[in-house]
């Protein structure tokens, strides 16, 4: 059995990382920008929140196409059991957590006013889920979308964390050639 991922998978991995990282951050300090900023900040966020959800879908195919190498065996049973537990909420959350933000996105009653262009370049469309309602039906809808977003971004947050504190953990404490398996 293979003991390292494909380079397309480490290409995607990494990508995904670094743009859900960024996110997260952008995100956590939108109640810290500048009024005059913050236009910009949440239109970068979401231009990049939609790049994050296509390199998801790639990633996805690529899981299902593919057997990832196995957790090697010398990690204790509690280990591989959280690892498999962490990794399954991560994939389940980094598709969320974007969908939902671009769910809360077009459920506002100013879409129309607002479009949507990724990065100012491209033309982007916005989910049809709120049309034919009243503009309190879509507040509504859009609070409720909004709290979801909020939500399982923080769930990310942890999960994330956990993530990360566990290659470190067999890389540094227990020396497994643990980041290997994830590079070139
Ligand atoms: C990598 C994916 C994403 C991550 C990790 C992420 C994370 C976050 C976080 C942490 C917040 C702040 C939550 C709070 O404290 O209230 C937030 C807010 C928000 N996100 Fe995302 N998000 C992602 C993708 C998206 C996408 C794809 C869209 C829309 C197309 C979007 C639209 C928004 C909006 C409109 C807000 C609220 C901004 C405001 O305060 O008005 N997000 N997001």
């Amino acid at each position: 059995m293979n003991d390292k991922y494909t380079k397309g998978a480490v290409v995607l991995h990494w990508l995904v990382a670094i743009g859900i990282i960024v996110n997260l951050w952008i995100g956590l300090r939108f109640d810290y920008t500048p009024e005059d900023s913050i236009r910009a900040a949440i239109n970068f966020h979401k231009s990049l929140g939609i790049t994050v959800l296509g390199l998801v879908i790639l990633r996805v195919l690529w899981r299902l196409t593919h057997v990832p190498p196995a957790i090697p065996t010398t990690y204790q049973a509690w280990e591989q059991k959280l690892s498999r537990l962490v990794h399954g909420l991560l994939y389940g959350l980094i598709v969320l957590v974007p969908f939902s933000g671009w769910l809360h996105d077009s459920a506002w009653k100013d879409a129309a006013k607002h479009p949507l262009v990724l990065f100012d370049v491209v033309p982007w469309f916005r989910l049809p889920i709120v049309n034919g309602l009243t503009d309190a039906q879509k507040d509504h809808w859009h609070d409720l979308l909004g709290g979801l977003h909020t939500a399982t971004a923080y769930v990310l947050l942890a999960a994330v964390a956990l993530h990360i504190l566990g290659a470190l953990k067999h890389q540094f404490l227990d020396k497994h050639r643990e980041l290997q398996r994830m590079w070139f």
